[in-house]
């Protein structure tokens, strides 16, 4: 175990699914750490995800490229981060599949600027203050390709072979994240997770789309059979996991982290409609809204992971199980207003699914823009061009 303290903590695609869950994680659980949230608010990205978090200079936003590489040099030396999580990615498999390039952009470039700038901006290696550095890469089991019915879940040692242009990206920015420790001394770490699932999700993904479709009483789109394998985390149990890997796992090292919650997508969807039927019985059985769409290209058909090693090395493991973590995530959701899923939603374009509320339901209110809100506590959002001198003077109020 190596022990690693942040102090002020850059994390890219921080207001994202994953990133926002972590960042409120951190927050509350190191009340002498600082954070800035890097992202570029694609499509996924929303400052809602960030609202009620402390302002700067505990918690900063800046808006921008992980590819910006002088930009995020600024960052590193100005801010004197000590700490890179680094989330931001283009994650969707289906959009992988109809615009791939955009995958390799951000996933892959993206991932190699940050890289580079940290190289340049950090200490040398063999010096004290590379070992208050910490660069933390997060990914996905999805870089180990699929497995057959009875294979044993993947460990760290499992080869990869990637199936999706998503799945791709995510293994060549992997093996670039660990180019950099072994070519330049870099003090990285990986993370493995297996699919994430909680609040702050985006609407496209698979369990907020049953969510949605269960509460507007839409159809639900499973693809090919529903026979496709998954293990679901928590996404508060991977934020644990992160935030162990991040302050105590060994450089150079690499982490899977599974909940062992490994069932079918079309068992996963049931569960869902099984609890609206308690929530909402005036509507049941939720499961007669389930229709099956024609298969994505290359699905993998299983994935399972062994977390062990983060186990053994690092005590963690997974608090939350599905069905209470299931139950929150659709708490979560129903507090909030309905929001519909972009227009190019990908499954929506291949598979013609009709349109919100075609089987009954109110209309879902129309999704804010969220780069016009303003940064909790004054400070207005930045740009990725005048960020830094906003910034500075928002770090300083
Ligand atoms: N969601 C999962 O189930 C899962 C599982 C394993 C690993 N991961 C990994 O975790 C990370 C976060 O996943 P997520 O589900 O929160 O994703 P997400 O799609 O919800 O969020 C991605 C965030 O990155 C930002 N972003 C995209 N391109 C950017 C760029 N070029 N520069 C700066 N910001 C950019 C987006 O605006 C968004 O806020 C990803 O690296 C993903 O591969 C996700």
């Amino acid at each position: 175990m190596s022990e690693h303290a942040p102090r002020v903590m850059l994390v890219t695609g921080g207001a994202g699914f994953i990133g926002s869950n972590f960042i409120r994680h951190e927050l509350q659980a190191d009340p002498g750490l600082a954070i800035i949230c890097l992202d570029k608010l694609t499509y996924a990205g929303s400052l809602d995800h960030l609202d009620g978090l402390p302002a700067a200079p505990r918690c900063r936003f800046v808006q921008g490229d992980v590819g910006d590489r002088s930009l995020v040099a600024r960052l590193l030396g100005d801010d004197q981060v000590d700490t890179i999580v680094h989330f931001a990615a283009e994650t969707h498999v289906d959009r992988s599949i109809s615009d791939p390039e955009a995958f390799v952009r951000t996933n892959v470039l993206g991932t190699s600027a940050l890289l580079e700038a940290a190289r340049l901006v950090w200490p040398d290696p063999a010096s004290d203050g590379q070992r208050r550095r910490r660069f933390h890469h997060v990914s996905t089991d999805e870089a180990y390709g699929a497995l057959g019915a009875d294979a044993p879940a993947f460990t760290e040692a499992s080869a990869y072979a990637p199936s999706s242009p998503y799945a791709a990206s995510k293994a060549g920015s992997d093996h670039l994240v660990r180019a950099y420790h072994r070519t330049y001394g870099l003090p990285v770490v990986i993370s493995n997770s297996a699919n994430n699932y909680g609040p702050r999700q985006n609407q496209e993904k698979l369990i907020p789309t049953v969510i949605a479709a269960c509460r507007r009483r839409a159809p639900i789109p499973i693809y090919g059979d529903g026979s496709h394998r998954r293990d679901w985390l928590y996404v508060e149990d991977h934020c644990r996991a992160l935030d162990a890997v991040v302050r105590s796992g060994r450089t150079g090292e690499t982490y899977n982290v599974g909940a062992g919650e490994e069932l079918a997508n079309l068992d996963l969807a049931r569960r869902i409609c099984a609890i609206f039927d308690q929530i909402r019985p005036q509507d049941a059985p939720h499961a007669r809204l389930i229709a099956f769409v024609p298969d994505r290209p290359g699905h993998d058909w299983r994935y399972a992971i062994d977390s062990s090693k983060i186990t053994r090395e690092l005590g963690w493991r997974p608090r939350e199980r599905l069905e209470s973590g299931l139950r929150k995530t659709i708490e979560w959701f129903l507090a909030r207003p309905e929001r519909p899923a972009p227009l190019d939603h990908p499954q929506r374009r291949r598979q013609r699914l009709p349109p919100a509320g075609a089987i009954g339901g109110p209309a879902p209110s129309a999704r804010p823009d969220s780069t016009r809100r303003r940064w909790p506590g004054g400070s207005a959002w930045l740009s990725s061009r005048d960020g830094l001198r906003l910034g500075r003077r928002s770090a300083a109020s």
